[in-house]
């Protein structure tokens, strides 16, 4: 490790010097400045600190402001916080709000050289452990999990009492909400953690070869089937068998499947042989599996087998606290992938993620950051690096969502809106128009124009 670099954050001088001469006869790098403003835009530079030191109590901004700032944009970098006689009750919600350690001033020289070197420490630890972890694979309680807003809290704790268990479990949400990533997240956390991990989409496959697929068969069970082949039942043995996209099954497999689950056995086509198996199911879905049965396209009983631990995960825009500590996640690891150095999000810019209604969930916002990675060539992110269409950002654009995340255009949503109030008024262009608040004749127009492009408009 390089030397290390300091920022001292305080606005009495003469604490702020004293405390920059004693790191700077250790050979810290070190720098100065007297308030949390002038502290974020020098970590907005291009050098990276290491250790920020604040103090406190501060005019302008709070020690605390500034170290909340700092946890939401630079997750590697350590917090101290200095600290008068009597605050201690600040020092510990500083704690809790991510601050590494605290002084109480006055402090001696010593002390103060050795929490630093204490947090130095930590922080190789630190690296050394990520390093290790991301080679082993190996993950602790939930953390590939991002979020930490109430909805997640009580996410996790679910999750906390369902991963051991061996039951079975239906995640739901929309395209994009991380049904896979929980579900992976379910294995790693159960004590078939060092079993296989078998997926299956069962949207990809036409029901007869999902057959074979799912349980195997023996040499000549069907032309074609040249030699003996295990199934995802048989190779998720002593293991989690993820079902993906569930409601996308054939209602023949369906009864099939229905008969595995509740029998933990069934034979290879083309076989004699009853095969037992102890597997773990997790299935996902992002139909409302109910409407599905409702117009007998899922089977009830099914249904009600894989729906032994439902949990539904909310869409992004549900958890707009998030999107800073997701996009700063996304940010980091892309940057690492591409070998840039950034320093973090422009506060404009991480506004502009915050409204945006993301229809396309984390997914979307993932490759956004990867793309803005790829765009940016300044220390931090900004507005232009997101290709947020502005229209997007905007609630009206939020209720004509595309499932696909795709952007979408001003003309688009017009159009959209022209048909929708026309269905509404029962294809009455007056009453139409006086809802759009537009003139018959412009109502006319476009729809004319939309003739031209080819759209059946009735
Ligand atoms: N909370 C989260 N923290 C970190 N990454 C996430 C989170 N949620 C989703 N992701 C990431 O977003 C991407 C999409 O997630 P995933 O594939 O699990 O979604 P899904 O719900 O299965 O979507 P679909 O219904 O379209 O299949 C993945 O790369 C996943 O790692
Ligand atoms: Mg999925």
């Amino acid at each position: 490790m390089g030397k290390a670099r300091i920022l001292v954050v305080d606005d009495e001088f003469h604490i702020r010097d004293w405390v920059a001469e004693t790191l700077r006869r250790r050979n810290y790098l070190v720098e100065t400045c007297e308030d949390g403003h002038t502290a974020l835009e020098m970590l907005a530079k291009d050098e990276p600190f290491d250790i920020v030191i604040t103090d406190l109590r501060m005019p302008k901004m709070s020690g605390l402001t500034l170290l909340k700032t700092i946890r939401e944009r630079y997750a590697n970098m350590d917090v101290l916080m200095m600290t008068a006689y009597g605050t201690i009750a600040d020092a510990v919600t500083a704690i809790k709000d991510g601050a590494h350690d605290f002084l109480e001033k006055p402090f001696p020289q010593e002390t103060l050289l050795i929490r630093i070197q204490k947090i130095l420490e930590n922080r190789k630890l630190r690296q050394e452990n990520y390093a290790l972890k991301r080679e082993l694979g190996a993950k602790s309680q939930f953390d590939a999990i991002i979020g930490a807003s109430q909805i997640m809290m009580d996410l996790y704790e679910q999750l906390q009492m369902i991963a051991p268990s061996k039951a079975t479990v239906l995640v739901t949400g929309d395209s994009g909400t991380g049904k896979e990533l929980v579900a992976r997240e379910i294995h790693m956390n159960s004590p078939r953690r060092n079993g296989p991990f078998i997926k299956v989409n069962c949207a990809a496959m036409p029901e007869t070869l999902m057959e074979s697929e799912l349980f195997g068969h023996e040499k000549g069970a069907f032309t074609g089937a040249i030699k003996t082949v295990e199934g995802r039942f048989a190779l998720a043995n002593g293991g989690t068998l993820l079902l993906d996209e569930i409601s996308e099954m054939g209602m023949g497999m369906q009864a099939k499947l229905l008969r595995v689950l509740q029998e933990r056995e069934f034979e290879k086509l083309g076989g004699r042989e009853t095969i037992k198996i102890d597997i773990r199911i997790v299935a996902t879905s992002n139909r409302d599996l109910k409407k599905e049965i409702k117009e007998k396209r899922f089977r009830e009983d099914l249904f009600h087998r894989l729906n032994v631990c439902p949990i539904h995960l909310p869409m992004l825009a549900e958890r707009p606290d998030d999107i800073p500590l997701l996009a700063t996640h996304f940010l980091n690891r892309y940057a690492g992938e591409y070998g840039k150095e950034l320093r973090g999000i422009q506060d404009r810019a991480l506004e502009m993620l915050m409204q945006y209604s993301w229809p396309g969930n984390v997914r979307e916002l993932q490759h956004k950051m990867e793309r803005a990675v790829i765009m940016c060539n300044e220390p931090l992110v900004g507005p232009k690096h997101l290709f947020l269409d502005d229209l997007d950002s905007r609630p009206a654009a939020a209720a004509i969502q595309l499932s696909d995340g795709s952007a979408i255009t001003l003309k688009e949503i017009e159009k959209s809106a022209i048909f929708r109030a026309l269905q509404f008024n029962e294809n009455n262009r007056t009453k139409t128009a006086e809802a759009l608040g537009i003139s018959i004749r412009t109502l006319r127009n476009k729809l004319r124009e939309y003739r031209e492009e080819g759209v059946n408009v009735g």
